[in-house]
């Protein structure tokens, strides 16, 4: 049996009868660029973040750069960022001239370890990025608690995980910025690229929709240098119609979550921790085994999808090399690195086919 490790044609089947339509009425409008299908999202989707304001862009990576540039963040500014994620949360900060400076992670969520923040601050240091991997949000309140006493801004790399939250609140609420990704493979994907900036301040907000735009407030009036950063009304559309079923696909996440920790819980590998204060919306089902690379080779001989995510810590990627971060600096993402796995997990999954995929794991171990 082949079990993919997302199948979003099977996706774009349930929602076809809804999303034709809707992309239709962009065409025979002709709104391609923001416009009113953008607004519409815009403002479903900031109730749905339990955030004041949503400003559609292209794409997550040009969230987070909108945010920095929004933030201005100059050349020389240091900015607190893991080194266990998608190179998008760090090369923003490189493309405004800023310096990633890299923490390590707790190994049990996979998200930036607040202990480690405080010894890596400098006067030069202006922003932390904590990353909600997985659909996990990072430990929010120790991370604020550093950053108003240390006066930085918070800019929450939320790609991975809309509509996850910790003690009730939702990712994007906690610091000034939340920065969230509809790459298609996202529990809430475009058909296409698309992201999002959220924020509960009415300056940030307006900052924020100018450096979209090419930083004008009016028609051809350019305030501060920005960029085309908008998001295309069909996507508007889609993430419309998309809106309305993620609960129910991240929920269906979360009961394969539950099945596959009942069905691993005594194989040596550790299943997903999710600490107690917080609603994952499961982007990943990222398992850890020592065998990892054998276990991903059977799985792939047997036809069930998998994915390493990821096989090597930015600290030690080239495009960082002159940040002269050596191996054994990062000592838990050096580690994890070699040790995830993600599995199936999307909603479309069947019920033979998580089957299939717990019958695989298992005769791995046997
Ligand atoms: C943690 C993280 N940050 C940023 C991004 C960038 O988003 P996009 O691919 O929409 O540019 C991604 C998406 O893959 C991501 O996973």
């Amino acid at each position: 049996m082949q079990v993919p490790l997302l199948d979003l044609k099977k996706q774009f089947e349930q929602i076809r009868d809804e999303v034709m339509p809707a992309i239709n009425k962009v065409c025979q409008d002709q709104a391609l660029c923001l416009g009113p299908a953008v607004d519409k999202f815009e403002k479903e989707v900031a109730s749905y973040c339990e955030s004041k304001y949503a400003i559609g862009v292209s794409s997550g990576t040009d969230a987070l750069l909108v945010a920095l540039m929004a933030l201005d963040i100059k050349p020389g500014d240091e900015i607190i960022v893991p080194a266990f994620t998608f190179v998008a949360t760090t090369g923003a900060v490189a493309r405004v001239g800023a310096v990633p400076v890299f923490v390590d992670i707790d190994e049990k969520t996979f998200n930036i370890d607040p202990a480690k923040i405080e010894e890596k601050i400098t006067a030069k240091t202006r922003a932390i990025i904590p990353v909600h991997l997985f659909g996990q949000l990072a430990d929010m309140k120790p991370i604020m608690d550093i950053a108003k006493k240390h006066n930085l801004s918070v800019i929450e790399d939320a790609a991975q995980s809309i509509g996850a939250s910790q003690d009730g609140i939702k990712c994007g609420n906690f610091g000034d910025f939340g920065c969230f990704s509809f790459y298609p493979t996202k529990n809430l994907g475009a058909f296409g690229d698309g992201g999002l900036v959220t924020t509960n301040d009415a300056s940030l907000e307006n900052l924020t929709k100018m450096v979209r735009n090419h930083g004008q407030n009016a028609t051809y009036e350019y305030q501060i240098i920005g960029g085309n950063f908008r998001l295309d009304g069909i996507q508007g559309a889609v993430l419309s119609v998309k809106l309305n079923y993620l609960d129910q696909w991240s929920n269906k996440r979360r009961e394969n979550a539950d099945f596959y920790n009942e069905a691993f819980a005594d194989l040596d590998l550790e299943t997903p921790y999710i600490a107690k204060n917080n609603h994952s919306i499961y982007n990943q089902y990222t398992i850890k085994c020592e065998k990892r690379d054998q276990l991903q080779a059977h799985l792939r001989k047997n036809e069930v999808g998998c994915g390493v995510y990821y096989p090597f810590p930015l600290h030690l990627q080239k495009c960082f090399a002159h940040l002269n971060y050596k191996e054994g600096d990062l000592p838990l993402t050096d580690k994890v690195c070699k040790e995830v796995l993600s599995l199936p997990i999307a909603p479309e999954l069947t019920v033979d086919q998580r089957d299939f995929v717990v019958e695989t794991v298992r005769t791995f171990f046997k």
